[in-house]
């Protein structure tokens, strides 16, 4: 099981580094058997020390350069991040990032070994229109990316459902995590107001290894509390 938690422009360095305080000494001393991953703003990037591993949301596909307002991999291995997040639907439809430019960060970070949480999701207007558009829809936002990477784990995060409260019907996620399944051996996770009265039922899904977490995750308690619920029969 993979439990990930993405902050988006949320904490800060001191309340971050807190943050992974309290995780370590809930880590510690329940040793849970579910893969953490931690995903803070840049500027709280450091070397901690800890058993979830740290990944950034976003980088630039370069090693250094001019790219005014990006990092790149030097940046990223100064505090030794190899986990990415690349293609989440803030970044498509608020930052305007298309499927040509993603495709070819996913290259660059697959080329230098990253572990890549690779987003995909509709919007509700396709959510709303027929089976047919929902995956033609979906199959377009895997344009160029490489499903048999080894260290691919592709999130599946309907845009209606991000930061609303209102996740996807548990129908509707395994429909749609069957036809990942019949794409790529990666892990699937869902995500989309994942929390904790409903992560058990979510996670609990048929081909769901996991779940990618935004809002419910930037308290650490209600974080620990679902890595909990992920671990226990
Ligand atoms: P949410 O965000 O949990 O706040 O819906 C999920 C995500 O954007 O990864």
């Amino acid at each position: 099981m993979i439990l990930a938690a993405n902050f988006k422009t949320n904490h800060t360095r001191k309340s971050t580094k807190e943050y992974i305080e309290r995780l370590n000494n809930f880590l510690n001393s329940k040793n849970p058997d579910t893969d953490i991953f931690i995903f803070p703003p840049f500027t709280a990037l450091d070397n901690y020390k800890s058993k979830a591993t740290i990944g950034v949301q976003n980088a630039y596909p370069a090693e250094k350069g001019s790219f005014t307002g990006e990092i790149g991999l030097e940046q990223l291995n100064e505090f030794n991040i190899k986990t990415i997040i690349i293609g989440h639907s803030e970044r498509r439809h608020i930052l305007g990032e298309n499927q040509e430019f993603i495709a070819k960060k996913f290259q660059f970070f697959k080329e230098n070994n990253f572990t890549i949480f690779y987003c995909i999701g509709e919007t509700i207007e396709v959510r709303e229109s027929s089976k047919e558009l929902i995956f033609s829809y979906l199959d377009m936002q895997l344009e160029g990316i490489d499903l048999d990477y080894e260290n691919l784990i592709i999130a599946y995060e309907p845009v209606w459902a991000i930061g609303t409260g209102k996740s996807a019907k548990y129908e509707d996620i395994k429909e749609v995590l069957e036809f990942l399944r019949s794409k790529t051996k990666a892990p699937l996770l869902y995500g989309g107001s994942v929390k904790p009265s409903n992560i058990k039922e979510i996670i609990s899904i048929s081909n769901c290894d996991g779940a990618l977490i935004g809002t419910a995750s930037w308290n650490v308690d209600s974080f620990c509390e679902m890595v909990d619920l992920s671990t226990k029969n």
